[in-house]
């Protein structure tokens, strides 16, 4: 029982079981938190896809919700509902920090990055036609509105963990006008930013360093167009073991909605092998923000106990062989 409530959204596939795990930890850690879970099941109001009401109302007066993956149809159906959520919530900032996980080795040490996606336009803002049959125009939107807010998230993100430089990740060397208009918002923003350093390199550029050497981007805050954040922090991830690890939080004026990056894992929803690393981590996002830094640290330390603890703790994503419930176990014995 709890100071706080927050809206839980569970998710598809194994967001069932990656949330009862959080679930468990938090009242094993004793989180002043009260969950208030909530149903997204998509509906149609006027051919738009929404969710439903008491879903809106629920995150409108928690302020703050942690959801699960969702299912995203591909090609037809409805509209994403992680899109549908973030711009319900106008959830402008998506917050991706990335950081090596000591005892879990990969190809790459110390990464340490945080890369800020805009969240709200670019390529998914959805608006695609059939010009001719075989010919089809998907609209890329950026607008000086939603590229100010995102950018000026990321200054002042870079100022408030102290690492005074931002990277505006880009391609206006093909795309003159859209990120052409996002490089001069950046350029523009820089002036009301004298402490904070600013510096740009082409998408393509980015992606072949991270992955030479992701040390270069440790002192530093990533900021760029929302296509290229998504497919630049699946990237990211693949550097510290997977998207099993990597927690996101999309950011909004007053609400936020924190979610792992990875999906609904459908092959493997229901069998008790679901990481549930990235939504604890995600978690512990949220409680930093909250202001609950002891707890957050409290999980995030035993969480990162347990995966350095070997693979007998780690589940099948990370080379182990524990069940998400034996991980759930491991991580209580650690608060
Ligand atoms: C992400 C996901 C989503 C996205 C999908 C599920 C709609 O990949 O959060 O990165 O494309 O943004
Ligand atoms: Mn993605």
């Amino acid at each position: 029982n709890g100071k706080y409530t927050v809206t839980l959204i569970e998710g598809d596939g194994i967001g069932i079981e990656i949330s009862e795990a959080v679930k468990q930890i938090y009242s094993a850690a004793n989180v002043p938190v009260d969950w208030e879970p909530v149903d997204v099941t998509p509906i149609l109001v006027n051919g738009k896809t929404t969710i439903p009401q008491a879903a809106i109302e629920s995150v409108n007066k928690n302020l703050v919700a942690l959801k699960g993956p969702l299912a995203t149809p591909v090609g037809k159906g409805h509209v994403s509902l992680n899109l549908t959520l973030r711009r319900t919530f106008n959830l402008f900032a998506n917050v991706r920090p990335c950081k090596s996980i000591v005892g879990y080795e990969t190809p790459y040490e110390n990464v340490n990055t945080v890369l800020i996606r805009e969240n709200t336009e670019g390529e998914y803002s959805g608006i695609e036609h059939t010009i001719v049959p075989g010919v089809v125009q998907s609209i890329k939107l950026i607008t000086r509105k939603a590229s100010e807010r995102v950018i000026r998230y990321a200054f002042e993100y870079a100022r408030s963990i102290n690492k005074p430089h931002i990277l505006v990740v880009h391609k206006a060397s093909i795309m003159k006008l859209s990120d052409g208009l996002f490089v001069k918002v950046a350029e523009d923003l820089a002036k009301e930013y004298p402490d904070v350093k600013v510096s740009f390199e082409i998408l393509d550029n980015t992606s072949l360093k991270l992955c030479t050497d992701p040390s270069d981007y440790k002192d530093l805050v990533m900021v760029m167009p929302n296509l290229y954040g998504d497919i630049m922090s699946d990237l990211s991830s693949g550097l510290i073991g997977g998207l099993g690890l990597t927690p996101s939080g999309n950011m909004g004026d007053n609400v936020s909605i924190f979610e792992a990056v990875h999906g609904s894992a459908p092959d493997i929803a229901g069998k008790g092998l679901a990481n549930p690393t990235a939504l604890l981590l995600s978690s512990c996002m949220m409680l930093r923000h909250m202001s609950l830094n002891e707890y957050a640290d409290k999980i995030e330390g035993a969480v990162l106990k347990t995966i350095a603890s070997g693979p007998e703790n780690r589940t099948k994503d990370l080379k182990g062989s524990a069940s998400t419930s034996h991980f759930t176990e491991q991580v209580i014995s650690h608060l």
